[in-house]
């Protein structure tokens, strides 16, 4: 059975399927779509505090018509101690026919996967520091849908890309769109170094130098979660703020983007929420139709051959 687990091995044509998909259902209205997954039912298993991955998953089933159950883990069986493939073998046996997991441990993931039955799809919300598919492909979606030319691009990150599984899962597929560099600016204690050398990174400790003719930034959040005791506790804490200001270096038409939950005037000044080069709520409105591209793809529904009212309504003759 398919299932996302991680954006290694994605190809172009999976990519362009993905998104050409999504870019159908953005142009005809999700609200068409309701029929495609009556009598499925999905469960979305939430181990971690989330907002917009959990609430997206949850809509995107409800556009296309499933029944979504989005638990309460924090008052379920688990603080029974139930275990997460115990748990998820419950939904299963309620008929679920695709689980979603958000999970601290990265090996959460692979666990539930080769646990499930061969009828049931597995996606990956988000595991540890490890990936998070569904965030990237809907960040990547909407640059493309901004119209970034990927071979020429200059890409920059600032803050902790080395626990953001976001970053990890942007990594992995940046290659495949033809990116070759990436520009970091963290502490060199916060700086993911990917283990192959498909990307070449540069490191930068200063935010207007590592922006500097910029196309595309990507503010993060501190993974403070995830930080072991000696770094919560390093004297290097220094964290990496991006002021309207320093655009002043980048394109002028750069595409600021952070994956959220945004921490206004740490991550990024509080205004910069509201400049127009800021796609911030794109990637959270992308984030909906992704979700929905990526069940259709692992459905295997066709979208492109899905008649729907607004096809003939609003599609040029
Ligand atoms: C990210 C996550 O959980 O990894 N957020 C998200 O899912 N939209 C990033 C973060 O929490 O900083």
């Amino acid at each position: 059975m398919t299932h996302l687990l991680h954006t290694r091995g994605l190809t172009t044509d999976d990519l362009f399927q993905l998104w050409s998909s999504a870019r159908l259902i953005k142009q005809r209205g999700a609200h068409h779509y309701r029929h495609l997954l009556t009598n499925h039912t999905i469960a979305h298993l939430f181990y971690e505090p989330s907002t917009r991955t959990a609430q997206s998953f949850h809509l995107a089933c409800q556009h296309l018509g499933a029944i979504s159950l989005l638990p309460s883990l924090a008052n379920s069986a688990i603080h029974k101690g139930e275990s997460l493939v115990d748990t998820a073998l419950t939904f299963v046996a309620m008929g679920a026919s695709t689980l979603t997991l958000r999970h601290p441990d990265r090996d959460s993931i692979t666990t539930l996967a080769s646990a499930l039955p061969d009828h049931v799809h597995c996606i990956n919300a988000g595991n540890g520091d490890d990936q998070h598919p569904t965030q990237a492909l809907a960040d990547l979606w909407t640059l493309d849908e901004a119209g970034i030319d990927w071979r020429r691009a200059k890409i920059a990150m600032i803050g902790d890309s080395r626990y953001s599984r976001v970053v990890h899962a942007w990594c992995d597929l940046l290659p495949t769109l033809g990116v070759r560099q990436l520009h970091l600016i963290a502490p060199a204690n916060l700086c993911y170094q990917p283990t192959d050398d498909t990307l070449r990174i540069h490191h930068h400790t200063d935010i207007r130098a590592g922006i500097t003719d910029c196309d595309v930034i990507l503010c993060l959040r501190q993974q403070t979660e995830r930080w072991p005791t000696e770094l919560k506790t390093a004297p290097s804490r220094a964290y990496t703020c991006l002021q309207q200001a320093d655009l002043l270096s980048a394109k002028p038409h750069v595409k600021l983007l952070h994956p959220g939950p945004v921490i206004r005037d740490h991550d990024m000044q509080g205004v910069l929420l509201d400049d127009p080069r800021c796609l911030v709520a794109k990637q959270v409105k992308h984030g909906v139709i992704m979700r929905m591209a990526i069940l259709c793809w692992l459905y295997k529904i066709p979208l492109a051959h899905i008649q729907t009212p607004a096809l003939h309504a609003q599609e040029p003759a």
